[in-house]
């Protein structure tokens, strides 16, 4: 039986033409194939019930377990953030978007963005997203949520470092309606950053500039007044060490940071 109602994903959202499949290698995949072809109606959606080549950031890999939300959004130019530089904040407006919807079917639960685009619940990842294009022309948004799939049912090395809604709540959710619910904020978060309505300056994931931050990165942990966030998405702070840019890991803010 299929787990998503297209019909209602169409109607209710700003997607045109969804691409649909029991099982597929990775959507992210698919919907760089669609892009290649240029017969798609966009924004597109390529959903799977299942991945069997799911790809995360780097040379990870994504675990699709069955019960869980696998999708790419396909989006061209007038989508796309205007000036290129901003390209990095794809990500991050769609980490917001994917936080803010789980919050909501996770009360009693902190669901929290690591920024820029994991998405964990006590230091477990619940999400992740991959934000993947070659051109100015075209861009996918590839989009993983573990809900209705439980970790019990994954390799054993993701299993301490990965839960879903299922493992949280011990109940199943209906995934039309998260991924509607994702789907129209993420809308709207491309909407801002597209527009440049301030995006940068919403609290609480985005940076409030020239307030105190600690942010524990790849280059270790850095204590100091946010100056912003480069076109690549590093943020800078200025430290007592003078400034420094930082690809952060997680972030405090305001006396939490002090
Ligand atoms: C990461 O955490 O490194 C990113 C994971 C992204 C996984 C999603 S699942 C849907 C889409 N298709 C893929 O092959 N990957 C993304």
């Amino acid at each position: 039986m299929p787990q998503f109602d297209v019909s209602r994903i169409v109607r209710e959202t700003f997607v045109r033409q969804v691409d649909y499949h029991p099982v597929v290698d990775s959507t992210n995949t698919k919907a760089a194939e669609w892009a290649k072809c240029g017969k798609a109606l966009l924004p597109l959606l390529v959903l799977a019930d299942r991945q069997t080549a799911g790809r995360g950031r780097g040379t990870n890999r994504w675990w699709t377990g069955e019960g869980s939300l696998a999708f790419s959004l396909l989006i061209d130019e007038s989508w796309m953030p205007r000036s290129s530089c901003q390209f990095p904040m794809l990500g991050l407006a769609t980490g917001i978007a994917v936080v803010e919807v789980m919050q909501r079917f996770l009360q009693g639960h902190c669901v929290d963005l690591l920024w820029p685009n994991d998405v964990v619940v006590a230091d477990r990842k619940l999400g992740g997203i991959l934000v993947e294009g070659d051109s100015r022309r075209f861009t996918v948004i590839g989009v993983g949520v573990n809900v209705n799939n439980s970790l019990r049912d994954a390799p054993a090395d993701l299993q301490p470092l990965a839960v879903s809604v299922l493992d949280l709540t011990g109940l199943k959710d209906d995934l039309t309606g998260i991924l509607i619910g994702i789907l129209r904020r993420l809308e709207i978060e491309l909407k801002v950053l597209r527009d440049d309505k301030g995006f940068k300056h919403r609290p609480p994931y985005c940076l409030p500039q020239n307030e105190p931050v600690q942010i524990s990165g790849e280059e270790g942990i850095s204590t100091g007044i946010c100056r912003g966030i480069r076109s690549d998405g590093a943020i800078v702070v200025e430290t007592a060490d003078g400034m420094r840019s930082v690809h952060a890991r997680s972030i405090q803010f305001g006396s939490a940071a002090q």
